[in-house]
């Protein structure tokens, strides 16, 4: 992997695993937190092949920053419609993942936040594919009564409801942040990414750019109503994979 750019002015170079997982740390802010959100996208634009899944247009390097950043994280938040089309459970990791967050003194696991109005989810969910697994947290609305939410807190998962209609993402933000819980990595989809956005939630926005074009008709990272006004961004760092792979990352302000 290659830096070819980075705002603090480090010059070019190729990057060791040690060199990246720095670049790919959160640097929790003044507000007590970071939220990265991070996507895959081919060169026009598209967030899924045609199986509708990003693993369809996704690299081997992509595979492994993916990894590596869920390593560095404390919370991995999605949209309930990602968490159904991708199969979301509650996360589990690789053995070199574990050693990672040991070495840096984080918890064993990061917590699943899925967001969701209709609760339309699986309690199962709360198992992991494969060995152990992190907490999960279902955040909905206030919309629901108690019978609703039982199977979900019987499989052991916790379930906040925040707002109506909608679900408030500041006060999860924040309530995240309450539970020490700052480090954030939202891996969209693009109708959360779209609400996160909106208010004003998002530190960094990383897009990884697979170096392919599929057509067809799927969203773009974000996905509805124009944003007004329109957030800026700034470059702070570009990097390049021996498989052609662009990684952008974009600091708000
Ligand atoms: N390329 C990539 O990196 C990437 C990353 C992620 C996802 N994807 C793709 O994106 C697609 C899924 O996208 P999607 O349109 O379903 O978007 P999404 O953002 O994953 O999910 C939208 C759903 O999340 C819930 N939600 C989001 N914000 C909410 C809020 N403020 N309050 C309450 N609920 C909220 C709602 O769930 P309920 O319907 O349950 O109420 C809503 O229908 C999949 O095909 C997936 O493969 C691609």
């Amino acid at each position: 992997m290659r830096l070819l750019y980075d705002e603090s002015g480090r010059p070019p170079k190729t990057l060791t695993e040690s060199e990246l997982e720095r670049l790919y740390d959160h640097p929790v802010g003044p507000d007590g937190r970071w939220v990265r959100t991070n996507f895959v996208t081919t060169l026009d634009g598209s967030i899924y092949g045609p199986d509708g899944r990003s693993g369809s247009i996704n690299t081997e390097s992509d595979h492994h920053l993916f990894a590596l950043q869920r390593a560095l994280a404390d919370v991995i938040l999605v949209g309930a419609g990602t968490a159904r089309v991708e199969g979301y459970r509650a996360v589990d990791l690789a053995p070199w993942q574990r050693e990672l967050r040991q070495r840096i003194g984080l918890a064993d696991f990061p917590v699943l936040v899925i967001v969701t109005a209709t609760l339309s989810l699986d309690p199962e969910l709360a198992r992991p594919a494969d060995g152990h697994g992190g907490p999960v947290i279902i955040v909905s609305t206030d919309d629901h009564d108690d019978a609703v939410i039982e199977p979900f807190r019987s499989a052991g998962i916790d379930v906040w409801q925040l707002g109506h209609g909608a679900v408030d993402l500041a006060r999860v933000i924040a309530r995240l942040v309450e539970r020490g819980l700052p480090r954030m990595l939202c891996e969209g989809g693009p109708r959360l990414h779209h609400g996160l956005l909106s208010a004003g939630l998002v530190d960094e926005l990383a897009i990884t750019l697979a170096p392919t074009v599929v057509g067809g008709e799927a969203p773009r990272t974000v996905h509805g109503d124009w944003i007004s006004p329109a957030p800026g961004f700034r470059p702070d760092r570009i990097l390049l994979a021996d498989d052609q792979t662009l990684f952008l990352s974009y600091v708000a302000g």
